[in-house]
């Protein structure tokens, strides 16, 4: 099994995650066991709790949010990245508990996609369907 660019592993002993910056064929091993690849998430209507990404533009400028969800020092988002769909550019802003989880994106493209990741809860998507 080889990696694919920008893929996000996480090592479930000790917590590490990386993300692959080159991919190629070995495999990601961590505290002696192979990291877990975080498989990107969508929001399910049937569930309270948003995890979704949403691009928006506010005053002629473009964001990345993350709505409806906890800054909580137990339970938070820690990170937005946003990408280039053909991978060639990613750029990553870390939240800190309390913070508002907007990324302010003006000097990209259109031709992104979010995704966000959360302490508890892992890797999350854009929504699709809107
Ligand atoms: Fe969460």
């Amino acid at each position: 099994m080889s990696t694919e660019k920008l893929q996000l592993y996480k090592c479930e002993v000790c917590g590490n995650l990386v993300q692959v910056i080159e991919p190629s064929f070995g495999e990601l091993v961590c505290c002696n066991q192979p990291m877990k690849l975080q498989q990107i998430q969508h929001d399910r209507s049937e569930t309270g709790e948003k995890h979704a990404p949403i691009i928006e533009i506010k005053e002629n400028e473009k964001y990345v949010t993350v709505k409806s969800h906890p800054m909580l020092k137990e339970h938070y988002i820690q990170f937005v990245e946003v990408y280039k769909k053909d991978k060639s550019e990613m750029h990553l802003k870390y939240f800190n508990p309390e913070e508002v989880a907007e990324f302010d994106i003006n000097c990209l493209p259109d031709d992104i996609e979010a995704i966000e990741f959360c302490n508890i809860h892992g890797l999350w998507g854009e929504n699709k369907n809107d």
